[in-house]
């Protein structure tokens, strides 16, 4: 094991705005044998999430921050090559905390730790990186355990082009909900329409937004599904019917930048709202039968998802960014191997 060389990216400073390549080291060394209870696998793809850019930042969060100096934290998509842990063994493919590095050393237990991929004919295994992994589980959580979105419902969506927000609109048409999808710009908010299935697409950067979103919900929102926040998520509830749901995925908006965010809670008070925070930290029971269910949708042609893939283990501060501009389809990932 100890021939094969490992390439990791380190953080090396806090970003300001945009990550760069310049924010972390670029280190190289022999990779060790696997521990006991552990494997080492070969990285193939990472995992590229709004949330990475705020596990680099030293404020509170769900998790840790990444430590300077340590492996940029990432979910990854690996195969293992050898093990020394029961019921994994070289050849399997494994979803788990693999950081920004070629190889990884991975054990079970913690948030998101180590889970054997299904193999499942005619599911590409990123599809399980991304809306029949932890997108799609998201999406499933805060649509029907959160929000139980179901018929008879007006149903948001912010950043409804992305991986998350293209299945949380699916699955809500798939509960028998009026889905209305909010994304940037008008190529986008068509594609809600014609590619998605969505009732209705919003673009929020067009002059007037506000008054589309009214015109595209004449009967108000019952559930909306934010992964947003700022001047779109306020748009968004000011069009909410009274004792509306709402399931806060993420604020997109805001990761970028050093503060938070100031929201006037009166609209929340006044119309009753129930809002839930929720993360994919807490979904460990209910991933495999969410998972099971997102394949068999992908696989019946009833949810339709994207992947954009960029190559090479350096592009990962690029990917990120391409989150934050817009530029990405679907599932943001990096071929590592
Ligand atoms: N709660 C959880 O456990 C959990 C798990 C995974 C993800 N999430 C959250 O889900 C959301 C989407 O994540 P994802 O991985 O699926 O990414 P994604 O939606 O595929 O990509 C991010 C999208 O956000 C939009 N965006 C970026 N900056 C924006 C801004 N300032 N204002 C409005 N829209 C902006 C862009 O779309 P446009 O071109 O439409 O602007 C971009 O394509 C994020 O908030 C993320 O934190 C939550």
């Amino acid at each position: 094991m100890g021939a094969i060389m490992n390439r990791q990216l380190k953080l090396a400073r806090r970003p300001e705005g945009r990550v760069s390549l310049d924010d972390f080291t670029l280190e190289e060394s022999p990779v060790p044998p696997a521990g006991e209870g552990a494997v080492v696998a070969r990285t193939l793809f990472l995992s590229v999430d709004p949330t990475n850019r705020v596990w680099m930042k030293d404020v509170p969060q769900y998790m840790p921050p990444v430590a300077i100096g340590e492996v940029m934290r990432s979910g990854g998509l690996a195969e293992v090559i050898e093990s020394r842990l029961d019921g994994f063994a070289p050849g399997d493919l494994v979803f788990g905390m693999t950081g920004w590095q070629e190889y990884a050393h991975l054990r079970p237990g913690g948030p998101l730790g180590l889970a054997k991929l299904p193999q499942v004919p005619g599911l590409a295994p990123e599809k399980f990186l991304g809306v029949c992994g932890p997108n799609g589980v998201t999406a499933y959580a805060g649509m029907i355990e959160v929000a139980d979105v179901g018929e008879g419902d007006t149903a948001v969506v912010t950043a409804a082009a992305g991986s998350v927000g293209s299945a949380a609109g699916q699955i809500a048409k798939l509960k028998g909900a009026r889905v209305v999808g909010i994304a940037g710009g008008p190529d986008k908010a068509r594609r809600l329409v014609d590619d998605y299935g969505f009732d209705a697409g919003v673009d929020y950067r067009a002059d007037g937004f506000r008054d589309r979103l009214k015109a595209a919900t004449p009967d108000g929102v019952d559930v909306l599904f934010e992964n947003v926040g700022g001047a779109v998520m306020e748009a968004a509830i000011a069009r909410m019917n009274p004792k509306g749901r709402i399931a806060l995925s993420g604020m997109i908006s805001i990761y970028n930048g050093i503060g938070g965010t100031s929201y006037d809670w009166a609209p929340i008070m006044a119309k009753r709202l129930k809002v839930q925070g929720f993360n994919l930290i807490d979904c460990g029971e209910i991933w495999p039968r969410a998972a099971r269910e997102l394949a068999g949708w992908v696989l019946e042609g009833r949810i339709k998802a994207e992947e954009t893939i960029v190559e090479g283990l350096t592009s990962a501060p690029e990917a990120l960014n391409m989150l934050f501009d817009g530029a990405n389809r679907g599932k943001m990932l990096v071929r590592v191997a």
